[in-house]
């Protein structure tokens, strides 16, 4: 199926309620959590979803480049006015990796986990991430985009040098190459499912569907925060989406930032 946003309207028809009205498709954009910014202000409606070919400045978590290269993955973002409250902020990006994981799941027959926040991967290595940005004004999200990166189709020629041993593509791991624009309505379907229940407040339901894919609860971790690191057992997510982890003290304390490693075992 050729990349167009006819084509994925088409795919899509009504199979979606709150995402994907609106389907937005370029060849080259710096990023698209921008774009997705600049559309809601423009009028565009809540669930409007942006895809873009290739990336010029595209945005990882914590300040890093997500590499976006032509021709190769996904790169797309979700422009939504959630009816959460900052409070749970965290928890949209939870829901978030629930949908995409359980889509890659569903069009790939891969194993994906999820690695807390939202991290996708496979044998360890990171075939997908997920980048939130919010504009909250007092106690309402005005505007979230969540940014979905999805390794499709990169070789292992592809992949830079320097993240050769933590990065992987969704090829790479089952040796076939994969549809982008079918790959790109499975997310979109899935996220309009798991979005509703954000906005029903059926937390439960994505807090034990994180956990079940979860690669992280039980596992020993390092949490690099702006002034420590913390060595503990990941124990399980709060209502709020936060990690609660148990320091070797016996203490637990609940982590909303910072970057999570898996330790993995001698
Ligand atoms: C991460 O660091 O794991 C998050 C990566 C998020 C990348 C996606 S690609 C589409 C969207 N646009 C961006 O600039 N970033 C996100």
């Amino acid at each position: 199926m050729e990349f167009t946003a006819d084509n994925l309207k088409k795919e899509l028809s009504s199979k979606v309620s709150l995402i994907g009205k609106e389907i937005v498709v370029y060849d080259e954009v710096e990023s698209t959590n921008s774009i997705g910014y600049d559309l809601l202000k423009q009028g565009y409606p809540s669930g409007t979803v942006v895809i873009a070919d290739r990336q010029t400045k595209g945005k990882g978590r914590l300040g890093r480049t997500w590499i976006s290269p032509s021709g190769k993955n996904l790169y797309m973002s979700f422009a939504i006015k959630p009816s959460i409250t900052p409070k749970y902020a965290t928890l949209l990006t939870l829901t978030s990796v629930v949908a995409c994981t359980t889509a890659l799941r569903r069009f790939t027959d891969i194993p994906v986990l999820i690695k807390w926040p939202n991290d996708m991967l496979v044998d360890h290595k990171k075939v997908g991430g997920i980048l939130s940005e919010m504009k909250i004004e007092g106690e309402k999200i005005k505007a979230a985009v969540v940014g979905v990166g999805i390794n499709v189709n990169m070789t292992e020629e592809d992949i830079p040098e320097e993240i050769k041993d933590i990065a992987t593509s969704l090829r790479i791991c089952k040796g076939e190459e994969f549809s982008r624009a079918l790959l790109a309505t499975e997310i979109i379907r899935e996220f309009d499912k798991w979005y509703q229940l954000l906005e029903k407040k059926n937390r439960k339901t994505i807090i034990d569907r994180w956990m079940q894919l979860s690669g992280t609860i039980g596992r020993q971790v390092k949490i690099v925060l702006a002034d420590k690191e913390i060595f503990a057992t990941a124990e399980a997510i709060d209502e709020e989406g936060r990690l609660i982890v148990k320091l070797q003290d016996g203490t637990y304390e609940k982590i909303c930032a910072g970057d999570v490693t898996l330790l993995r075992a001698k």
